[in-house]
């Protein structure tokens, strides 16, 4: 029997065993919306488009506009809110949040592979591709970005449904810059499941 196949099979009994709540995972995106009015202030309206990859419906590409009206730098911060999915049915708020400094540094660090992606599937109003962090003020347009390449090097996580709001603000006046809100699941890493293509 294939080797794969036998490491499949061991990899299935030891998480019905044991049910890990956190550890080595896979995310996978399933909505990307702007954030909902009231949440920051002021409001960053964006149209999303979401398009199924095919060959892999764990695979969705993003198509946006989105504007920015002050620079995204090192000199801002992010906040990730996280809320999770409760058995029970509905959303317990803020089950963890993340807070991070320097903006364009920290996704460097913990997110390079999505921040290279997400780069080169940025063109600026004059159609300059890639746009590369630091941000000026400016409307960007996101094209085609596959939501596998959202990946980081945080090498373990609860494991569960989220939904998150990505906040980026000046951490001086505690003013948003930036909202997004990502629908997302976060697996057990499959040693063999397609991520990317
Ligand atoms: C973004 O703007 C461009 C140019 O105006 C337009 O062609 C495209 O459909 C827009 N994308 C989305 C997702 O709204
Ligand atoms: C988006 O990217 C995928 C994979 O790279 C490609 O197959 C597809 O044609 C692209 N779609 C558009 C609209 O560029």
């Amino acid at each position: 029997m294939a080797l794969r196949t036998v490491l499949i099979m061991l990899t299935i009994q030891s998480w019905s065993r044991s049910e890990p709540v956190a550890g080595p995972y896979d995310v996978f995106i399933d909505q990307w919306t702007e954030c909902p009015k009231g949440l920051v202030d002021p409001f960053f309206p964006v149209k999303t488009r979401l398009v199924r990859n095919r060959h892999n419906h764990n695979d969705m590409f993003l198509f946006a506009n989105y504007t920015i009206n002050e620079r995204l730098d090192d000199s801002s911060s992010m906040r990730l809110e996280f809320g999770s999915w409760s058995s029970g049915g509905g959303w317990k708020e803020n089950a963890f949040i993340m807070k991070f400094q320097r903006l364009c540094s920290t996704l460097n660090n913990l997110a390079p592979r999505t921040l290279q992606a997400l780069e080169r599937s940025l063109s600026n109003s004059k159609k300059v591709s890639p746009a590369t962090c630091p941000w000026n003020p400016e409307t960007y347009q996101i094209t085609n970005f596959s939501t596998l390449e959202v990946k980081s090097t945080i090498p373990a996580l609860f494991y569960g449904k989220w939904r998150i709001n990505l906040i980026i603000f000046n951490p001086k006046t505690q003013v948003a810059l930036a909202c997004f809100r990502v629908y997302a699941r976060t697996t057990p890493k499959m040693p063999f499941v397609k991520t990317s293509n």
